[in-house]
């Protein structure tokens, strides 16, 4: 049989370590949880040939658009630009999907990418190649927990993560992503609001470091990101020395520290193509090195090192649930109109509400040429 086509249930599983934190009063230890990926396999060329020319045909008669994270397949960011969709952060990929008229969204990337989709466009079918695609971050956040916490600190200001439930969004004041945290916090804090930041304890701790705001951290971790070594990095660093860092925030403190530029992937490709260097070491996924290496030809992009002593089968900067995302799986869904998204519809008003806000508050910042001050801000009310 034809491995590409092979069904999900029958292809090889990974087994994926996360930590989820213990005491959601004092969110302090973690203990280790055990997840799953599927490794689907890679197609030949000309199954992946047969496989575009399908889902290209199957994009127009289900008047459906391609919207892709940088961390997916190549052939998944390319095959959603040639067709008209998008390949983006998470902050874009939303926008996007609300914006656009399809009718379908095929969304590639983690679960809470397509559930946001959905939060934001109900009226839409919503499919994702792979249901099963998760992040550890939302593993690491269960919504009874994160609520219990939230009831312990009433007189905080709730900021979540994109990477969540949707279930914790809806016990949200604010969505932010790595894109426009720094901004969406720093309002926060000169209207006078103490923070309460879940899940990712790296970005939360950037956060706070930048901005001086008085911030409770939830103690998850990015799987991927938690991987990168300072010591290892140090080191290459010394082998490439006109080299340039590039980092993404939800990496540990000691490696931001060795950075030229922190933030999120599309800060990433944006200061690459900026910055007078022509050599770059990049610390995030390493899906991200497809569009850096399409966009930028002429400059050379190094993985930052996530081996070392204590380098585990976590430490390949890949996303064991973004690596889900198959071609194959692509073209099943929109044939069969298998995984679509669902989000209780009771759920949809509160959960809407910090992504809507998170929406303004950037639209308002590009608008203003990101100089907007919390009182630009349509949803920003003094603490
Ligand atoms: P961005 O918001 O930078 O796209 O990141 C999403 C993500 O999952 C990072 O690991
Ligand atoms: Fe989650 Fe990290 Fe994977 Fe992004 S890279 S989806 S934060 S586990």
């Amino acid at each position: 049989m034809n491995q590409a086509l092979l069904p999900p249930q029958m292809q090889p599983r990974k087994a994926v370590e996360y930590e989820l934190p213990l005491d959601a009063g004092a969110p302090g230890t973690c203990s280790t949880r055990h997840a799953w990926a599927r490794v689907p396999p890679e197609p030949s060329q000309a199954e992946r040939a047969e496989l575009k020319q399908r889902i290209r045909g199957l994009l127009r008669a289900r008047n459906a658009v391609m919207v892709s994270h940088f961390y997916v397949h190549p052939d998944l960011q390319d095959l959603a630009e040639e067709t008209g969709g998008i390949v983006s952060d998470s902050l874009e990929m939303a926008r996007f999907g609300r914006d656009h008229q399809a009718r379908t969204l095929v969304v590639s990337g983690v679960r809470f990418m397509g559930e946001t989709a959905k939060i934001l466009s109900p009226e839409k079918t919503v499919l994702m190649p792979d249901l099963e695609a998760t992040c550890s971050l939302d593993l690491g956040c269960p919504a009874a927990e994160f609520s219990a916490f939230c009831d312990q600190h009433p007189d905080r200001t709730v900021v979540v993560y994109a990477n969540t439930s949707a279930e914790v969004k809806a016990r949200a004041d604010w969505l932010v992503t790595s894109s426009c945290a720094l901004e969406v916090v720093g309002a926060l804090k000169a209207a006078g609001h103490k923070i309460l930041w879940a899940p990712d304890r790296h970005l939360g701790g950037y956060i706070q470091q930048q901005t001086g705001a008085d911030m409770l951290l939830w103690n998850g971790a990015c799987i991927v990101h938690d991987e990168f070594k300072a010591f290892e990095l140090e080191a290459l660093k010394k082998e490439h020395p006109r080299a340039r860092v590039l980092v993404h925030p939800e990496s540990p403190a000691d490696v931001v520290a060795l950075a030229d530029a922190v933030g999120s992937t599309s800060a990433i490709l944006k200061a690459a193509s900026e910055m007078p260097a022509d050599e770059f070491i990049v610390a995030t996924d390493s899906g991200m090195l497809h569009k850096l290496r399409q966009l930028l030809p002429h400059k050379r992009f190094i993985e930052a090192p996530t081996a070392g002593s204590s380098a585990t089968c976590k430490s390949c900067a890949h996303c064991p649930w973004m690596a889900m995302n198959a071609l194959a799986d692509v073209a099943r869904v929109l044939e069969t109109g298998a995984n679509q998204i669902h989000v209780p519809e009771s759920l949809i008003p509160q959960a809407r509400r910090p992504i809507d806000r998170m929406l303004d508050f950037t639209a308002a910042l590009k608008a203003r040429g990101q100089t907007a001050a919390s009182a630009l801000v349509p949803h920003l009310g003094a603490a």
